[in-house]
């Protein structure tokens, strides 16, 4: 029975991996530590390593997990920005889930949307303390907004689907434009500059490249409505964190509903409520009425959980049976659309 190494693993991973293995029957060895080059031991027997978005693959990392016989490493994420696709190259195959649930990003984008612009997470604390006052919770309506999607891809598209429901006026921008489906929606593609000036409010659909890295910067701020909210639950360096920060000190926009953080590898998923917070970035981001940071759970829904499990362990079939793997991530062209599709392998 081929033995999986899991890393960082938690209840809800081993809950509906077990389920989905039912149908598989590999021996799935769970490890709560990130994958790093000190926990690469761990793996030590094991034929595949399963790795969450937190867990950095770098050269380090997969040398040394190749020294031990690991040929695949099973991504249970869309993103793989975690992984050094150059290091990779001619050791490891990388799998990833391209598409679980899309709409349980978008639906969680469209509730820090709503939290925010109706002050929920406000209301909710006050009421909970015996206060039932409604001093500083007007919102505004999302009706007739401009919203502002970047990245118009499976999540992005629904999220523009959802936002168009209540109302919007939807406008996007994606360096591959899809003309075809913003006709038929009623969207309109526009430069990212423009997207900022425009929108009254921003959501990040894009992946983490180095094209992408900080999209969000000081000079697209400044554009931005001082009412705008910006939504991100893409990756976290999409954004300039100290940027966005000067800016809400500033007042110069309306609010933040992370998802995600640059720096979260060290906190997300993890309970650091008896501990003193060292990142003071984070900590001061928390610090504002006017954002809400999750904690990297828009995927986690039931739906989302088990079709990455059920998707997952049907990569690692693929692989070990020598099958094509369609959700293999082509270390040449960061995506599983190219050449490999053909061939079954990136190399
Ligand atoms: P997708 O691949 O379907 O769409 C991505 C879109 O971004 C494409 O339309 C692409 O053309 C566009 N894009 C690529 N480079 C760009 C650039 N330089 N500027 C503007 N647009 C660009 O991906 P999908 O499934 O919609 O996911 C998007 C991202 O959401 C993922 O890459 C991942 O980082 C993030 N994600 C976050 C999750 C969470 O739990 N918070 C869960 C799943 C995904």
């Amino acid at each position: 029975m081929p033995t999986i190494a899991f890393f960082d693993t938690k209840p809800y991973d081993c809950q509906y991996f077990d389920l989905a293995n039912k149908s598989f029957g590999y021996d799935i060895r769970y490890f709560e530590g990130h994958l790093n080059v000190t926990t690469v031991p761990l793996a030590y027997g094991a034929e595949v390593v399963c790795a969450f978005v937190n867990d950095r693959i770098d050269a380090e990392v997969i040398s040394a997990l190749y020294d031990q016989g690991i040929r695949l490493i099973a991504l249970r994420s869309a993103g793989y920005n975690n992984v050094d696709l150059k290091a990779v190259f001619g050791k490891i195959h990388i799998a990833r889930v391209p598409a679980y649930s899309p709409y349980s990003i978008a639906e969680h984008a469209a509730a820090l949307l709503l939290s925010l612009t109706r002050h929920i997470h406000r209301a909710y604390n006050r009421t909970r303390d015996g206060n039932f006052l409604l001093n500083g919770l007007s919102g505004r309506d999302l009706h007739g907004k401009a919203m502002g999607i970047v990245g118009t891809g499976k999540i992005g598209k629904i999220a523009a689907n959802i936002f168009s429901g209540f109302g919007m006026k939807i406008i996007a921008y994606d360096k591959f434009q899809d003309d075809a489906w913003a006709n038929e929606i009623g969207a309109r593609y526009v430069t990212l500059d423009e997207l900022c000036a425009q929108s009254d409010a921003i959501s990040l659909h894009s992946p983490l490249t180095p094209e992408t890295y900080h999209l969000i910067d000081a000079s697209k701020l400044a554009l931005m409505k001082p009412d705008a909210v910006l939504i991100n639950t893409g990756r976290g360096a999409l954004i300039d964190t100290p940027a966005l920060i000067d800016a809400l000190k500033e007042k110069r926009i309306g609010g933040a509903g992370l998802d995600v953080y640059e720096e979260e590898e060290n906190y997300f998923f993890e309970d650091w409520s008896l501990d003193a917070i060292q990142d003071d970035v984070l900590a001061r981001l928390l610090s504002f009425p006017n954002v809400i940071v999750t904690s990297h759970q828009a995927f986690l829904t039931q739906e989302a959980l088990t079709a990455i499990a059920e998707t997952t362990l049907e990569n690692i079939r693929l692989f070990l049976e020598g099958k094509n793997m369609p959700n293999e991530v082509c270390y040449r062209c960061g995506t599983n659309e190219c050449h490999k599709l053909k061939t079954g392998k990136c190399f």
